[in-house]
This record gives C-alpha cells, structure tokens and sequence, in this order.
C-alpha cells in the first residue's frame, strides 16, 4: 500500500534508500557482517565517512574553498549551544534572528554564553512572517539565521551581506534549493528531514571562523577536534551515517540541488495554487515567506476537520496533522516527496470542496 508520508521529520527518505539500507543491514558491502555490527574503524565504514563528508561538500559546491564536513551527535540542538561555545568569544556578543521555535531554541542557549542580540523577531506574530528590515552589529562575534521554519512553515529566501561570520540552522532544508553556500560561515542540519534518519547532525564548517573565542571548549564540543579527528573523535551514528550517504549519492544522480530545486519549486506551486485557489482553506504564513518544505494551512471554519480528516486518511495520507503551536495542517514536502503525492493531496482538497458545499454543512 502506498503512503503518501508528509511527516514533518523524522520523514520520507527515497525508496532506493530503504532497500539499500535494509540490505546493509543483513550483508554490509558483501562482507558478510551487518553494517550494524562493523568497527567504525574498519576501512569499509572509514570509506564510507570519507564519501559521506566529500559529497555534502560537493552537493554544496563548497569543495576547495575551505570548508570542513562533520557529521556529529546530539542533533541540531546540540548546535545551538555548540556554535556560540565555539564562535562567540568571551566578553563578546552574537546575533541572532527570532523566526520560530527552534530559532528561540539556539537563543536561548546562546545566553549562557554571553549577550545575544535578538535582531529581529516574528514571535509577536506568531512568527508568520520572516523579518527583514534588521541590522547585525560589526561587532558581533556572528549571525544566527533559521533558514526553514519547520514549525511555521516559512522560509528566508535572501541571507543579509555581512562582515561578520553568517551561522545558518538548515536543519529543514538543506540540498533543497540553490544558494550561495559560500555566503554562510557554519551551517548545520539534523539529518532528519533531507539526508537520513535521525541520529546525526551534519556539520559544515569554513576553518578559518574556528580557534578565536578564547575559551576553552570540552573536546566532544570542540569543532577543531572533531575536525582533526576527521568526525571520528569518538564512534560515529554508523548506520544513520551510511543512510545519509545513500541519500546524497541519490541526490547526486538525480542531477544534484538544482534538479531537485524544480521539483520542490513544482510541488510547492501545485499545493499552495490550491491552497489558495480553495475556498475552505487558507494559508498561515505570509505569501511572500512561503516555505517550499513545509507548507502550513488552515481551514477556514475548523467545525468541518473531522470531514476533511476522514478524507486525507483514506486516501492514505499520513503526517498532515499541524504543530500545536499553529493548528490546521502542516505538509512536509522534503525532497524524497513524489508530485504524485502531492496530487493526491491537492485532489483530496477539491473533493472535500465539492463534498462539502454539495451536502451544505
Ligand atoms: C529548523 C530546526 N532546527 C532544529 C531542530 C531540532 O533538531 P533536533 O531534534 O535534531 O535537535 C529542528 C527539528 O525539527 C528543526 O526543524
């Protein structure tokens, strides 16, 4: 039975990952040995670190100019105290945009550190919009951004030009569209939404940003040992690893950011013209920070839900239900998400439309 899974992640990853991790399940590179059983040590797995970290750079188009790839525990969360450890220096100060939850989260461990300069924020508005008249000081030690609001289903679609090093949490959409990757200074995503199951945090670093906050730093939070120890200073997530792999060699043969850029592009424009063109739903976030991955929305009177829930689920939808903190639903189109899917979706939205005012309810 096919379903159609817009979870919010952990969430849909390609088929051809699945089958591929279930084999090294049993029979690891014709080892004989479960991929959950080998050393990470063992030069099939140092392999597959090595292709794991060169590909995230090359998909990004940051080989050669002086990034480092990590792929790290303790989820994106673990970043948000990570980066101002690592980059704020002592007596200094960070900056950081106020778009949703998540970024809240990384402000709030960002004052353990030292000041933190909220330089714009939405929450008032239950952040459904991005901010965009804000100033950075010179003199922070960084910019903080949230480039995918996967709550409230909105996205940054320009990065400011700054003097200062840009930190960006890319945790919900990452290797989803073309940018200047070289615009941002660290950059950081849980693994999962577009690269793998959870259990991994990918890293990327530009070297040169590291080394300057005077403080000294506990090794496992320390992004120089981890790149000295080439994201083996202590035992990697193998096997979240090795699917993340998977998944950007998928990306890779399907032509890479850009090729999956017009996809995202046409799924989004085929959900939201319906979104919009419906009478019985509106959107939650504002137009013009519509986000690509995660498309949040409403019904217009919440007594018909339960018609309109009965419908997505027997047409074997799963994970459309919203986040508490904004309601209605909430349509997780990472890269793995088929059209096909969506247009199922989109036709469950006109049947409910026209169930809905020929019964009159
Ligand atoms: C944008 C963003 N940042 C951070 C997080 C937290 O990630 P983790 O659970 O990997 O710590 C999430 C989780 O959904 C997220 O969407």
């Amino acid at each position: 039975m096919k379903i159609h899974n817009y979870s919010a992640g952990p969430c849909i990853l390609p088929q051809e990952v699945f089958e591929k991790s279930a084999a090294a399940i049993l029979n690891f590179n014709n080892s004989g040995l479960s991929i959950l059983e080998i050393s990470h040590r063992c030069k099939d797995f140092v392999a597959v670190m090595d292709e794991a970290r060169d590909l995230a750079l090359e998909l990004l188009d940051l080989k050669n100019k002086g990034y480092q790839a990590l792929f790290l525990h303790g989820g994106a969360s673990l970043e948000f105290l990570m980066v101002p450890y690592n980059l704020m220096t002592v007596d200094g100060k960070a900056a950081y945009l106020d778009t949703g939850t998540w970024a809240a989260a990384a402000i709030k461990e960002a004052k353990n550190f030292g000041e933190t300069i909220v330089v714009g924020s939405s929450k008032e508005e239950n952040y459904t919009f991005i901010p965009k008249d804000f100033n950075v000081p010179n003199d922070a030690s960084y910019f903080h951004c949230t480039s995918n609001n996967t709550i409230f289903g909105t996205q940054m679609k320009s990065f400011p030009d700054l003097d200062i090093p840009i930190v960006c949490d890319m945790s919900s959409d990452i290797f989803s569209r073309v940018l200047d990757f070289s615009k941002f200074d660290l950059i950081y995503a849980g693994a999962q939404k577009n690269m793998g199951p959870a259990g991994t945090t990918l890293v990327i670093i530009k070297e040169e940003i590291l080394n300057k906050s005077g403080r000294n730093i506990p090794a496992m939070l320390d992004y120089a040992q981890h790149i000295k120890a080439e994201s083996m200073y202590n035992t990697p997530a193998v096997f979240p690893i090795y699917a993340s792999l998977l998944t950007l060699q998928w990306l890779k043969n399907l032509g890479g950011i850009g090729a999956i850029e017009k996809l995202n592009n046409q799924k989004a424009a085929l959900l939201y013209n319906e979104i919009d063109r419906n009478s019985y739903f509106k959107g939650a976030a504002n137009v013009e920070d519509r986000s690509c991955m995660n498309a949040t929305f409403l019904l217009k009177d919440e007594k018909l839900a339960p018609v309109f829930d009965k419908l997505w689920k027997e047409a074997n939808i799963s994970g459309l239900t919203g986040h508490r903190s904004v309601g209605g639903y909430r349509a997780s189109m990472y890269n793995a998400l088929p059209l096909e899917s969506v247009q199922v979706l989109v036709d469950v939205m006109k049947d409910f439309e026209s169930k809905v005012s020929e019964t009159k309810f």
